[in-house]
């Protein structure tokens, strides 16, 4: 299908949801910096999609690459319509969205907190990223880009360490077929996570596919190194670490799953 035509079917399908203002380009630096770039003029539900980056941002200040046209790559930018003490939600919102859609391909996933999506497969594998970056300005925005692997790696490609593709685990499945699952499961998330009711309920849907919790885990966070068991996630998402010293909320940080317990 034509780009134009392509464009045209995404934009039909996702009409009802905030994500029907959308552009595509073949290359770019990172679809998140781009609309940081244009963070002041863009509205809420704006879509950037790529085939190929050139400098893709991770977590961290890590990298995040992947061989042109062979992965699922975007961007999205929102305007916050919930407390911003719930803005940590939207990764997970989007993850969770994922593996809603990746389990009905039949796949075992997971979110890995905060906002990794996992496969369970030869212990558990990373099949996807999302990168969340607040813009503070007159009218604050999210911006949230994620990288999902639908094509890359395969076993034999030397693809980062710990990861794996939809193609790798067996399902062959139309990359802009995924990305409209993906975003109207995440537009019913975003809506979920507006109201106080809502809120509560995508806790318990977090939880429920969360694979850090039961676990013995080490976090590394900006004030050095946890290491506890994973007994629950707060309403805003951070981490709950039960250990020797009491009981720990952890906001943000790299969890490295070490057994379950
Ligand atoms: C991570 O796991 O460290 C997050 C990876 C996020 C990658 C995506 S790809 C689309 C968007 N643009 C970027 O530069 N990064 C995010």
């Amino acid at each position: 299908m034509r780009q134009n035509n392509l464009m045209e079917a995404i934009y039909e399908q996702l009409s009802e949801t905030r994500f029907n203002k959308i552009k595509h380009v073949l290359e770019t630096g990172s679809t998140n910096s781009d609309l940081i770039l244009k963070a002041s003029e863009l509205s809420d539900g704006f879509l950037l999609i790529t085939d190929y980056q050139l400098d893709g941002r991770g977590r961290k200040g890590r990298t995040w690459d992947a061989p042109p046209a062979r992965n699922l790559i975007f961007s999205v930018l929102l305007h916050p319509r919930w407390p911003p003490e719930r803005n940590q939600l939207v990764t997970p919102a989007l993850a969770l969205s994922t593996v809603e859609v990746l389990e009905n391909l039949g796949l075992s996933a997971s979110v890995k907190w905060p906002n990794d999506v996992m496969i369970a497969l030869d212990d558990n594998k990373k099949i996807a990223g999302i990168l969340a970056e607040y813009i503070q300005q007159e009218n604050p925005v999210l911006i949230v880009g994620m990288g999902l692997n639908v094509g890359w790696p395969m076993q034999k490609d030397p693809g980062p360490p710990n990861s794996t593709s939809l193609r790798a685990c067996g399902v062959e499945k139309n990359k802009f077929d995924l990305l409209v699952e993906i975003l109207k499961n995440f537009e019913k998330r975003l809506i979920e996570i507006s109201s106080e009711n809502g809120n509560a309920t995508f806790r318990q849907a977090h939880i429920e596919k969360s694979s850090t919790i039961g676990n013995q885990v080490k976090v590394e966070h900006v004030k050095g190194e946890t290491i506890g068991k994973a007994v629950d996630i707060e309403k805003g998402g951070s981490l709950i670490v039960e250990n020797e010293d009491g009981i720990l909320s952890i906001n943000e940080g790299d969890v490295i799953h070490l057994r379950k317990l």
